[in-house]
């Protein structure tokens, strides 16, 4: 792999031995990957302050300098980490102090959480704690290298931005932010971002959130870890529906890009988003059997209609969301024994409460909350046995995570179970 005198410098240690250790995890990950070479990159996403077992026995051993080089630059040597080198942000990560009394999360995890988000950010982390930084101002330009984690970011950044990242991993976010490079390939490279699959819209309209939802879990399905262009029937997408048709599509296959022609940046045509000269090949038709299919996969893990936990927010709601949820629950009470969480980033969240969006939410009985999600902390109220949602990627991986049963429905839908208790969704 061809490296710069800038590479060689840092791997020689003459940036320290942190940035050495960095240098020399991405020239192995670099060599594993047939990487010709690394990408300068100015923007990272990765986590370093979500708390684990593990990273509280590394930080009891040697503090966070120990944690970071064990977990984010995989190297046993005794580092001191320095400042990032790069514009560096904090994805989700645990719940915070705000939700203690709310959600069942060890207060260990919410202490050893605040210890990191202060190291790190004495070390120049954005702690924005969200799956969504693209909502919370880290707005990659289009073209640029970036080295994110989060399957729902990463996707989001290459289809809609037009940004440039792999899904990245722990290490290798980690580090990035101490070096500014990354390897240069996959979908860093122009001839690795061309569609691969058709899925052609037909007999059908897709107009709504759960509608955008469910196309993405099928194109998701059709494509794999490929890169679907997705057209036909489709009504124009706003940037809330776009986030919840690429999670989906991250959640049922392993999609990192796809195109919409004539409203995602690098497809202006079907033809072009496949490339000039090449064949446009045979379309998966997304049709009424289809959308219904869907619906019934997500919907097949639901049996008692009794619904105990309404969960909203997944990835992390807009404010739009929140103000449309505080609508439909406007005057009204929840039903007895059931919950509604609705996850947001904290910064949206702070709008939202000045908004007055989040005392509608607290008087029906509702909560909106921070930083986090049942998924990634493990935690929904205690004692849920069947929840609601009107994510895909939450009614996919919750249940197998916490062994309860899902409904898959609208907002309207998972708003009346809220209040009502009972699930009485259906396809519209
Ligand atoms: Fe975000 Fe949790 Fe969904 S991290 S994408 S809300 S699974």
């Amino acid at each position: 792999m061809f490296l710069t005198d800038e590479e060689k410098r840092m791997r020689d240690g003459a940036e320290g031995d942190a940035v050495a250790a960095a240098m020399d995890l991405l020239i192995r990950y670099g060599y594993a990957l047939d990487a010709e070479r690394l990408c300068d990159i100015r923007n990272v996403a990765g986590t370093m302050t979500q708390p684990s077992p593990v990273k509280a026995r590394l930080v009891a051993e040697g503090g966070w300098d120990k944690a970071f080089a064990v977990i984010n630059l995989d190297s046993d040597a005794d580092l001191t980490v320095p400042p990032m080198r790069v514009p560096t942000c904090q994805l989700q990560h645990g719940f915070g102090p705000d939700s203690a009394g709310v959600v069942p999360y060890p207060a260990a995890s919410v202490a050893l959480q605040g210890d990191a988000e202060a190291f790190y950010g004495r070390h120049g982390v954005n702690i924005l704690a969200t799956c969504t930084p693209y909502q919370v101002g880290n707005l990659p330009l289009r073209g640029e290298h970036c080295a994110w984690m989060e399957s729902s970011a990463v996707i989001y950044a290459n289809s809609v931005l037009g940004a440039r990242t792999n899904c990245e991993g722990i290490a290798s976010t980690g580090a990035a932010s101490l070096t500014g490079k990354v390897p240069c390939c996959g979908n860093h490279l122009d001839e690795n971002r061309r569609g691969t699959h058709l899925v052609w819209v037909s007999g059908t309209t897709v107009e709504s959130f759960q509608d955008w939802g469910m196309l993405g879990y099928f194109a998701g399905s059709v494509a794999g870890e490929d890169r679907p262009v997705i057209a036909g029937s489709l009504s124009r997408p706003d940037l809330t529906e776009l986030k919840h048709f690429g999670a989906a599509a991250a959640t049922s296959g392993g999609v990192e890009l796809y195109h919409i022609p004539g409203i995602t940046p690098e497809a202006a045509s079907v033809e072009s988003a496949f490339g000039t000269g090449t064949a446009v090949p045979e379309a998966a038709v997304y049709g009424p059997a289809e959308r219904r299919a869907v619906y019934e996969t997500l919907n097949e893990i639901g049996s008692s209609t009794d619904v105990d936990f309404v969960l909203l927010g997944c990835p992390h709601a807009s404010v739009d969301q929140i103000r449309q949820a505080a609508a439909l629950l406007d005057g009204k009470r929840l039903a007895a024994g059931t919950e509604l969480w609705i996850m947001a980033p904290r910064a949206l969240k702070v709008m939202a409460d000045r908004s007055g969006y989040t005392g509608v939410i607290e008087r029906a009985g509702g909560r909106v909350l921070a930083d986090s999600c049942p998924a990634m902390s493990r935690a929904a109220p205690l004692g849920t046995r069947v929840f609601a949602t009107d994510s895909a990627k939450q009614a996919h991986y919750l249940p197998a995570i916490l062994g309860i049963e899902a409904w898959f429905g609208t907002l309207e839908e998972c708003v009346a179970a809220a209040l009502t208790g009972r699930w009485d969704g259906g396809l519209r």
